[in-house]
């Protein structure tokens, strides 16, 4: 049997007790074989982040995924700290700075703005794989795969509860198809987000087993 991918979801919420989406989202993927959980802003209050205890946990990692919800087109401040602190030279670039090839890089993000707006007639004018392209070229960098991220859009507009639970479900879904290695990776690549496995056109090879 082939060993589950291990995965590393880093977790940026500023206010999480004011969230209305992520909280659920990240309730789903808890306990989960396999898949670690490092909230950021629990974990740095003061945002010091511990460089080498991120080095490390990325190390002994396969999928690292950026969960949060979408800021100024961008992530919260605490991300963007990480990104500038962990990914030194000589660790995730540069010419000895082979520590994260090879792995794969996920972006699950949650959106006020509703799919319209994410297109070129939309009030936001360019879409959300446009406005991620500094993650997918980071990853890229760093010799990391870029997978199609995961993404809610229209949070504002999500009042009824069986509406997020189906996110959730959706999430939980997707993470441990991703772990379990059942996805068709290259029908994936072709898609835009990765929520697309939910209609079927990334095809799941057999149920996930793990829990
Ligand atoms: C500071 C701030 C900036 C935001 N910027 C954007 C944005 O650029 N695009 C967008 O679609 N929504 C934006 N939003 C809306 C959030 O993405 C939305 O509230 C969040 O995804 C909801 O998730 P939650 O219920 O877990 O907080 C912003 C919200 C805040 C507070």
């Amino acid at each position: 049997m082939v060993s589950p991918n291990q995965i590393l979801i880093l977790f940026a919420h500023p206010a999480l007790e004011k969230s209305r989406i992520n909280r659920h989202l990240i309730q789903a993927v808890k306990g989960m074989d396999s898949v670690t959980i490092h909230d950021l802003y629990e974990a740095y209050p003061n945002l010091e982040i511990d460089v080498k205890f991120e080095q490390d946990l990325l190390l002994a990692h396969d999928i690292i995924v950026f969960h949060h919800p979408f800021y100024w087109y961008s992530s919260p401040a605490i991300l963007k700290e990480w990104q500038d602190l962990v990914l030194e030279y000589g660790f995730a670039y540069g010419h000895s700075g082979t520590a994260l090839r090879g792995k794969k890089f996920l972006s699950a993000i949650t959106t006020g703005g509703s799919e319209q707006a994410y297109r070129r007639e939309g009030y936001n004018r360019f879409t959300i794989r446009e406005l991620l392209i500094p993650f997918e070229q980071t990853a890229y960098l760093c010799g990391m795969e870029y997978l199609p991220p995961f993404v809610v859009h229209g949070t504002h507009q999500l009042r009824e509860q069986h509406q997020i639970a189906k996110y959730a479900k959706d999430y939980r879904y997707a993470i441990a198809a991703l772990r379990d290695n059942t996805i068709d990776w290259e029908s994936l690549r072709q898609c835009q987000h990765l929520n697309q496995i939910q209609d079927g056109v990334i095809e799941i090879r057999e149920i996930p087993h793990h829990a």
